[in-house]
């Protein structure tokens, strides 16, 4: 029984010895010091020897108990040490990488043209007031001379808002225009503002359409305001914004709540009006509409015609900043493609 005593401990520790993690290190402990273990069955046996072999036998069989247990705990020392050292290499932190850098945000093109366009004008004296994205028919179109019939509202297709007991006549506005009315519904003359706003058309899209785009309207209104008023005001806008050399010109247009309506645009700044890719060979940019706000719009207000005149301008920022910067394509701005985005600094 020795021998087997003897057999087992040497098999034991060569098996232990191949050990290589805990999850092992107790499949082994089961199998020999368990209580269903190899030993364990052979230490129930002791009761089945003799007198005389007993205290022999018994001395042995403590003697591997303990060598087993004793190489189990300094394995298991081993091996726990060893599944430490493994989790802090883990968890290692290399305190001299650099930091990652916090991304900062920035204003977007369109934002950032906007600002530039209403600092031009605060500087003169305009206010920026706001009005509603979800507009009335009556202010869209009717109270500047657009009634239901008018072919002018083929130039303005929209989205309409279900509106109960009043339907079709809830929309999203096409223009800023809507604010000339409300402005000088609530206010009396002296008027100088500037409106800027987002504003929807129903559109077949390509790269100088989009269904939603801001506008900025302008609308100045007091006694003896005349054309050369707009001119001068509008001229320095211009100058403001694309260098003090720039040429301007009007040209006349029609809308129907200006009179006379034009559209002003400046001599192109890349080519100097010679013609090239930008202004189509023109040699012009074209940058807005504007005109002489219509008497009957100004008598539906109870402004006195006889008394007040002013004008009214309507600008595309996007377009602006197209111009300003070179971008061809009027989708990109609300097309969130960082690469676009990110190169507005
Ligand atoms: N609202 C017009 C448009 O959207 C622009 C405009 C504004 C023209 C004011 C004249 C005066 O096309």
């Amino acid at each position: 029984m020795i021998d087997q005593l003897n057999k087992l401990r040497d098999e034991a520790l060569a098996e232990l010895s191949s050990i290589h993690d805990l999850g092992e290190l107790e499949v082994w402990r089961v199998k020999y010091l368990g209580k269903k273990g190899a030993l364990t069955a052979m230490l129930r046996q002791l009761g089945t020897l003799s007198p005389e072999e007993r205290p022999a036998v018994g001395q042995a069989a403590n003697q591997v108990k303990a060598r087993l247990e004793s190489q189990f705990a300094e394995k298991e020392a081993e091996l726990q040490q060893a599944a430490r050292a493994l989790a802090m290499e883990r968890e290692r932190v290399d305190v001299t990488l650099p930091g990652r850098p916090l991304a900062l945000g920035q204003l977007h093109p369109t934002t950032r043209v906007l600002k530039e366009i209403l600092d031009a004008f605060v500087t003169m004296g305009f206010q920026v007031v706001e009005g509603p994205e979800v507009e009335w028919d009556y202010y869209n179109f009717e109270a500047l001379n657009i009634p239901k019939d008018h072919p002018a509202r083929d130039m303005w297709d929209t989205f309409y808002v279900s509106m109960d007991g009043k339907p079709g006549e809830m929309l999203l506005r096409t223009h800023t225009s809507p604010n000339q009315v409300r402005v000088m519904e609530k206010t009396r003359p002296p008027v100088r503002v500037i409106v800027p706003g987002k504003c929807y058309r129903y559109e077949a899209i390509d790269p100088s359409h989009e269904s939603m785009f801001y506008q900025v309207e302008g609308l100045a209104i007091d006694e003896n305001i005349t054309f050369a008023d707009m001119k001068g005001t509008l001229s320095a806008f211009a100058r403001m914004l694309f260098g003090q050399d720039r040429k301007v010109r009007f040209r006349c247009d029609y809308f129907p709540f200006v009179e006379p309506g034009v559209d002003m645009s400046i001599d192109c700044y890349v080519c100097k009006g010679a013609g090239c890719r930008l202004c189509g060979s023109t040699g012009w940019l074209e940058i807005m509409g504007a005109g002489m706000v219509h008497p009957k719009e100004l008598e539906r207000v109870g402004y006195d015609p006889s008394v007040y005149s002013g004008f009214a301008f309507g600008l595309g920022p996007e377009r602006i900043a197209m111009l300003k910067s070179g971008i061809d394509d009027i989708r990109l701005f609300y097309s969130n493609d960082l690469r676009f985005l990110r190169q507005f600094r």
